[in-house]
């Protein structure tokens, strides 16, 4: 079966092309083939296909890339935001009421919330989702989380090192233990990743550093939570093991944002968490001018950031954070990807996954310039139409 996709008022490749890091074309089309993109082109040089879908000049981008979320949890901590939008501040112990939940919950509950916010998630454009542990905190739950989140996804995080749980308070060293040992043991064949919160308040530089390396021999691919609350060495660290990313990033010093320059660790900045805990936006203009490659992700989640919309997270970016629609765009798809560090995934070019979604809108700068409207008039996921009309 060959379907094309036509009369594409604005096709965004992520095919850099000159100083257009989107690659764009005009009047153009995309044939899929078996699940991938089989070629790109204008419109009028098409190759026939048996399916023919008309975009009717829509823009076309390719699938969204949330390379963070915590989306396995059971609970809700809208009175916690509630109290924050009245003057409270934000801290990490909040982490521990979902543990609570999480525990208390069972396997079918958590499977179906997940579920539903990997649709709703789609329906916003999301194609490829990373999904972290991190509200188990003991042996059985978080084994639980990472085997839930790999029926829905290949980008399974493992991050028992989120909080040190209210049992292990002032044994964080202890938990330290238990996390290296028989935790990584019961998660790392369901995860591709591990992941820290090296923060204060959670996990110092040496035991991340310890929870990094003891996965990363368990045969997982690092990333690191760091800098959300105030400056500190977790981006240094991040560097040092060859992070795919660090994400947060609230609070980066001088210093490291001339490492993540020269690093080929991407940097992961979440807006909706600044939104929903009133932090500071970071300065993207200035991290992408010195250098910095930035991903935009939701880090879905009940504590810090409860919005699943990358559209959201693309305008919140353009509006507060100095990224062009068209870098705010290329970080929330092909940025995504590489702090993923995939290579089949957010763009639009021959053997690519065919992951696209076509917006009720003439150009992707609507994604921005409209917040809050729903612009996703249909999502192909390998190839299918998951999302509006019938394929
Ligand atoms: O990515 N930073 C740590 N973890 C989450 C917050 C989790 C929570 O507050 O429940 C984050 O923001
Ligand atoms: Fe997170």
């Amino acid at each position: 079966m060959k379907t094309l996709i036509t009369n594409i008022g604005e096709l965004t490749t992520n095919v850099v092309s000159g100083d257009d890091l989107c690659g764009t074309l005009r009047d153009a089309a995309v044939l899929i083939e078996g699940g991938q993109i089989a070629w790109v082109g204008q419109a009028s040089y098409a190759p026939s296909a048996n399916n023919i879908v008309d975009a009717d000049g829509r823009a076309v981008i390719p699938g969204f890339v949330d390379s963070h979320s915590h989306i396995v949890f059971g609970g809700d901590r809208a009175a916690e935001f509630e109290a924050r939008m009245a003057g409270e501040k934000y801290a990490a112990g909040g982490i521990r009421s979902t543990v609570a939940a999480t525990r208390g919950a069972s396997e079918d509950e958590l499977r179906a919330r997940m579920r539903g916010f990997i649709d709703e998630m789609l329906a916003q454009g999301t194609t490829t989702v990373e999904i972290k542990s991190g509200y188990g905190l003991n042996i059985d739950t978080e084994e639980r989380l990472v085997r839930l989140a790999a029926e829905v996804t290949p980008e399974v995080t493992f991050l028992g090192a989120h909080v040190v749980p209210a049992e292990y308070a002032d044994r964080a060293d202890e938990y330290v233990d238990l996390v290296v040992g028989p935790m990584l043991d019961a998660c790392a064949a369901h995860s591709k990743w591990i992941d820290v919160f090296c923060e204060s308040g959670a996990f110092t530089v040496a035991q991340s550093r310890r929870v990094l390396e003891a996965g990363i021999a368990s045969g997982l691919m690092p990333r690191v939570h760091a800098s959300q609350l105030r400056p500190g060495d977790g981006v240094q660290l991040a560097i040092d093991v060859g992070a795919a990313s660090i994400d947060h990033g609230t609070y980066l010093t001088d210093a490291d944002v001339a490492a993540l320059a020269a690093s080929d660790t991407v940097l992961t900045l979440l807006p909706g968490v600044e939104f929903s805990t009133r932090q500071p936006y970071p300065n993207a203009r200035k991290l992408i001018d010195a250098g910095v490659t930035v991903a935009l992700a939701c880090d879905t989640n009940p504590g810090s950031s409860f919005t699943s919309s990358m559209p959201f997270c693309i305008a919140v970016a353009v509006r507060d954070m100095g990224m062009t629609p068209g870098e705010a765009v290329w970080a929330a798809t092909a940025g995504g990807a590489q702090a993923l560090r995939r290579t089949d995934i957010g763009a639009i070019a021959p053997r690519m996954r065919a992951d696209l979604v076509v917006l009720d809108a003439p150009t992707r700068v609507h994604l921005a310039y409209r917040p809050g409207v729903p612009l996703v008039d249909s999502v192909w996921k390998d190839g299918v139409r998951v999302i509006g009309g019938q394929s």
